[in-house]
């Protein structure tokens, strides 16, 4: 689309700010560039999705156009609640919100209210080979694991689940995307994207731009409470805005080994310092390191301090996403705000497909 700059700067005018801005380190994104991310509501945001996904993209719309969804029709292949998907499409939403997402850059919506979407996917279905799906790494893990299983390789596998990067790749194409900041399990899918977005360029003319993925530059896998990685599939998980007393629970249950408070420690190997190091800034690092090199320090000390500087950090985005969460139609006015906007793209885009396609 040769005026979608254009068209950009004009919806991105400006609404709101609200939360702590974090400092950008890592932005290396072109000013012009739309920059798109989706986030899927399987779970209550934890401190691992936090640091390692949402966290660059809060800093990457301080300057940055971005466009970032909720992608509640990518949750469907896994979770057949209803309930459960908008719950934690709010939360991530509030989460964003509450953390410093920069609204005057940043056009925040639901996957599912665009109508678009549906229609794109099915146009791209069909220049999409079936053996790019067979390809996939996530659906290749699913039929390795069902075969040592001794089960049908296909057990468990929906059409949702085998046809997921075409709706991912949907998503790109639609809204003339440059650049897609995501996790290193999802650059196969965004090449995938450009490898369909070719298909169709080929076969019907230049229409659609070839996406570059961007892979978050490692933020490292934060470890959760028992020292593996924090994730919901090991409940070992810190919610990122948990009530103050629960945080400190949770905090105080960090598995650790078992050196005396005398005894140096590497903090390099301890959870407590892996995740004190995201919330702290740089002097505060370095003493908190020091105090772990120099021994002298228990780990209930260490975790008190973790405590401490965890919560007061977070206590105003605590309270402002709180407010948000009792306030949802303040979050369904800004995800509506942010559907009209990039429908409106997606409209143009179809329009252009459509006719491609079928005259
Ligand atoms: P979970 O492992 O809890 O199921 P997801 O797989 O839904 O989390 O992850 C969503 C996003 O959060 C991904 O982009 C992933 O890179 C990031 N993420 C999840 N857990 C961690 C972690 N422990 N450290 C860093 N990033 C993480
Ligand atoms: N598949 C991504 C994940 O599981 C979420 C997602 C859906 C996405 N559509 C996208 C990411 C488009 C980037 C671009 O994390």
């Amino acid at each position: 689309m040769q005026n979608a700059p254009l068209l950009w700067g004009f919806l991105l005018l400006s609404q709101r700010k609200i939360g702590i801005i974090y400092s950008i380190k890592k932005a290396k994104v072109m000013d012009d560039k739309i920059v798109l991310t989706g986030i899927k509501p399987t779970g209550t945001p934890h401190m691992g999705n936090y640091i390692g996904a949402l966290k660059p993209l809060v800093e990457l719309s301080q300057n940055h156009k971005t466009c970032m969804f909720i992608a509640d029709l990518h949750a469907l292949n896994s979770i057949h609640d209803a309930k459960e998907i908008k719950q934690h499409t709010y939360e991530i939403a509030a989460m964003l919100i509450a953390m410093g997402l920069n609204l005057d850059n940043a056009i925040l919506f639901r996957q599912s209210d665009i109508n678009e979407i549906y229609q794109l996917n099915e146009f791209l279905m069909n220049v999409t080979p079936k053996g790019l799906m067979n390809r996939a790494h996530s659906y290749k893990a699913m039929i390795e694991k069902n075969s040592a299983a001794g089960e049908d390789v296909d057990a468990g596998v929906n059409m949702g689940l085998y046809t997921y990067p075409v709706l991912m790749a949907a998503d790109i194409l639609l809204y003339n995307s440059d650049i897609v900041p995501v996790g290193k399990d999802q650059k196969q899918h965004v090449e995938f994207a450009r490898d369909i977005a070719g298909y169709f360029n080929n076969i019907y003319g230049e229409t659609f731009k070839l996406p570059e993925p961007v892979i978050s530059e490692d933020a490292g896998l934060i470890p959760g409470l028992d020292g593996r990685k924090m994730s919901k599939s090991y409940d070992n998980t810190i919610p990122l805005f948990a009530p103050s007393n629960e945080l400190k629970k949770k905090i105080m249950r960090i598995i650790t080994d078992s050196k005396t408070p005398e005894e140096p420690k590497n903090p390099d190997e301890s959870t407590i310092f892996q995740i004190y190091k995201h919330f702290a800034n740089e002097s505060e690092i370095a003493e908190f390191r020091k105090m772990f090199l120099d021994g002298g320090m228990g780990y209930g000390t260490a975790k008190t301090i973790l405590f401490e500087k965890i919560d007061s950090v977070l206590a105003p985005a605590r309270a402002e996403y709180e407010r948000l969460m009792a306030n949802k139609s303040e979050i369904d006015a800004i995800l509506a705000d942010g559907a009209k906007k990039a429908g409106f793209v997606a409209a143009k885009t179809i329009s252009k497909v459509k006719k491609k396609m079928l005259g």
